[in-house]
């Protein structure tokens, strides 16, 4: 547990995750504008074997450049499975924060320097599409009303204040991921990013969450599936029945004790 009455610890090392399934076309494009936003940060490439040969390309890339490195999986596993390997090969490596970021471009990386400042004073520091001044361009309705409901489910049976639960664009601090353990962590898919968060929050960490721009991919399609939207709902439906049951057990509990709202 990070001692609170301690200043947090300088944020020098950086690694920024970047997980693709088919990026090719985006891949060069994110890759250059986090090297110019943050010229001190790392980029590892998490890949899954995508058939569309991203990893050959994220090849050429680490060739020639000293901060860039890639991660071959051997294939697609999901979202959260990628980011689990590339968690463990960050803190193995003694790196002081993680982001995560998508290949598309939905995650600007001219937002990065800002959330780093942020993470200066915050556990983990989410880039919202839900707080004020968060905005999303060219999200078609549909998606637009699967991500808000999601998020409102989440804070109603969750009772968790956070905005963008599901959001993809972070920085976690190496001690965040080390307080609340990675190994009981089942989430495959997209829920993934929920999932730490409610740990986060449990462990009585400060979760920011800092106003940004999410922009809609103009290259490639979504990998965002029915399983992935199964996944979500289930886990957290899960989560969320466990949490209540418990309030109503200790409400039910008839040991002699303080009482406090
Ligand atoms: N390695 C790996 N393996 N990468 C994956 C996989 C996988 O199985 N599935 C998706 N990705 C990568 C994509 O290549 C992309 O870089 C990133 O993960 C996000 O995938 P998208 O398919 O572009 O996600 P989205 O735009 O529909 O969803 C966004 O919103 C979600 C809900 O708010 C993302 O920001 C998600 O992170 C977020 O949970
Ligand atoms: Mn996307």
């Amino acid at each position: 547990m990070p001692d609170s009455t301690q200043p947090r610890p300088l944020i020098e090392r950086v690694a920024v995750l970047i997980p693709t399934y088919n990026e090719r076309d985006n891949l060069p494009l994110v890759v250059e504008r986090v090297r110019a936003a943050v010229p001190s940060a790392d980029v590892v490439v998490l890949d899954d074997n995508s058939p569309d040969g991203t990893g050959d390309i994220a090849d050429e890339l680490a060739a020639s450049d000293d901060h860039v490195q890639v991660l071959h999986r051997q294939g697609k596993e999901g979202l959260g499975a990628a980011y689990l390997a590339g968690f463990t090969w960050a803190l193995e490596r003694g790196y002081d924060a993680v982001v995560e970021m998508d290949a598309d471009g939905s995650h600007r990386p001219e937002h990065l320097p800002s959330m780093l400042e942020v993470a200066a004073d915050a556990d983990l520091v989410i880039g919202s599409r839900y707080v004020r001044g968060g905005k999303i361009v060219n999200w078609p309705l549909d998606r637009k009303a699967i991500s808000m409901a999601g998020n409102l489910y989440i804070k109603v049976i969750l009772g968790m204040s956070v905005n963008d639960a599901t959001a993809g664009y972070r920085v976690y601090r190496a001690e965040t991921l080390r307080t609340i353990g990675l190994d009981k962590v089942e989430s495959a898919g997209y829920v993934f990013q929920t999932d730490l968060t409610v740990r986060t929050v449990r462990a009585g960490l400060t979760v920011v969450e800092v106003p940004i721009t999410f922009v809609e991919r103009e290259i490639g399609d979504s990998k965002m599936d029915g399983d992935v939207v199964r996944e979500s709902m289930s886990r957290i439906t899960r989560w969320g029945l466990a949490h209540r049951r418990g309030q109503l057990q200790r409400l039910l509990d008839r040991e002699p004790t303080w009482h406090r709202l």
